[in-house]
């Protein structure tokens, strides 16, 4: 594998933990995700689905888990169905996992071919009154795509209409968004590939370069460090670009005097980082973007402060909203009578910052976690405050990693990225 799998006995753990949380006589079903197609032969890469991708560490397409935790044979507990290989696929497309290597790797002692399910699955439901399916219920999914599980879901439902249902996704909400210290090493790994194409970048930007040299810039130094590429379509956004929050085209050329905002990351082991850093194109900062900065950069100090058990992700945002209207006071974007005069449920600084300043972060970049629930140590949240201003060409945003701790300030995986404005021009100078 590219990457440095984590240990069975995590896997193992996180299906124990999923299994003692099921109701009833009950059996849940994982699956992984298509292969989506493009046209004629084409595909997009293989990307997993993170549950069962966090249940069991398979990456590979094709692949079913049943948890049962009633089965009456113990053998049936866990069971994993994966893609049969054999001499043709493996001089087509390299070889897959034997079932052997697929026990050594999710701790699952019965692994059948994928050919078997459907015998092995009537035998399972003719013991269980209930099936766990596995819905998408993310806050933020929006995509209309029929996925290999919603397929599954249906068929199911179709052939065992006597079956009553139970939802898997609130269960793995609460078990992801909180990270074991091996998640947290490989996240580390992530945003420690993440640093090294900052680092690349600074003696690379200058007036004239283009948006997507710097995008390649990035994605050679990840993947030269056992990274797929980016956890997430790049946003490269030089001077009024970086006002349009979802730019992804990359296809301008940076200009002296200008910032460049860049929203880039690296995955690692199917893991995310998520960073922003805004720099001057031409090494230095003006006397106005440096104040605008410095601003944005005390908002993030104050707002990861506040990032500790028991905190509630809709308060926090209110204590944000305040922190970011004090400095946009200061900086004469907003005057106190449009504060006094602002409407509590679209208060006035969403003029100059519209987003959202943490959200969890993990396996998916927009991780699961169930926002009205208090935070607790080990969640892993980003910082990400912003300062938007199209009338005077440029926007800023800062962005890093950090682990919320049982005491004291949240650890900030990003720490060594730079971040202050000295480091940023001394290095981009030298
Ligand atoms: N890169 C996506 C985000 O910051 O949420
Ligand atoms: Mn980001
Ligand atoms: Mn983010």
């Amino acid at each position: 594998m590219r990457y440095q799998p984590l240990s069975a006995s995590f896997y193992r753990s996180n299906r124990s933990r999923f299994m003692a949380q099921m109701n009833g006589n009950s059996l849940a079903v994982f699956n992984s995700n298509d292969i989506y197609p493009i046209s004629a032969d084409s595909t997009l890469p293989f990307a997993q689905h993170r549950d069962i991708f966090y249940l069991c560490g398979v990456d590979q397409e094709e692949s079913i888990l049943v948890l049962f935790p009633n089965a009456i044979d113990p053998q049936h507990r866990e069971v994993l169905f994966v893609r049969e290989t054999n001499a043709h696929i493996a001089v087509w497309e390299g070889a897959k996992l034997s079932k052997a290597q697929a026990t050594a790797l999710t701790g699952i002692e019965t692994v059948y071919w994928l050919s078997d399910f459907d015998r092995v699955f009537q035998e399972l439901s003719t013991q269980c009154d209930r099936f766990y399916f596995n819905t998408n219920e993310h806050h933020r999914q929006a995509v209309e795509t029929q996925t290999r599980e919603d397929r599954f879901i249906a068929k199911c439902k179709q052939d065992y209409p006597a079956h009553s249902v139970a939802k898997s996704n609130p269960i793995l909400q609460q078990l992801r968004s909180v990270k074991a210290a091996e998640e947290i090493a490989q996240m580390q790994t992530a945003c420690n590939i993440t640093e090294k194409g900052i680092r690349r970048l600074l003696g690379f930007i200058e007036p004239g370069v283009w948006e997507y040299e710097i995008e390649a810039e990035l994605a050679h130094e990840f993947l030269k460090n056992r990274s797929k590429g980016f956890a997430y379509t790049p946003i490269i956004a030089s001077g009024n670009n970086a006002n349009v929050l979802h730019y992804t085209e990359n296809n301008c050329q940076c200009k002296a005097g200008e910032l460049i905002l860049m929203d880039v990351a690296a995955e690692y082991g199917n893991y995310s980082s998520d960073l922003t850093r805004t720099f001057p194109v031409s090494g230095r900062f003006t006397d106005r973007q440096r104040a605008v900065y410095e601003a944005v950069l005390r908002v993030k100090k104050e707002a990861t402060k506040l990032l500790t058990p028991g905190t509630i992700w809709k308060e926090f945002h209110v204590e944000v909203g305040a922190l970011i209207t004090r400095e946009l006071l200061e900086l004469g974007l907003l005057d106190k009578l449009d504060v006094a005069q602002q409407d509590p449920n679209s208060p006035a600084y969403k003029k100059y910052f519209m987003h959202g300043t943490a959200h969890h972060i993990g396996l998916d970049t927009h991780d699961y976690g169930l926002l009205h629930l208090p935070m607790e140590a080990n969640m892993v949240f980003t910082v990400e405050p912003g300062i938007y201003i199209p009338e005077e060409g440029f926007g800023i945003r800062i962005e890093d990693d950090v682990v919320v701790q049982q005491e004291g300030e949240p650890v900030n995986l990003m720490a060594n990225i730079p971040i202050e404005v000295e480091e940023i021009e001394d290095l981009m100078n030298r």
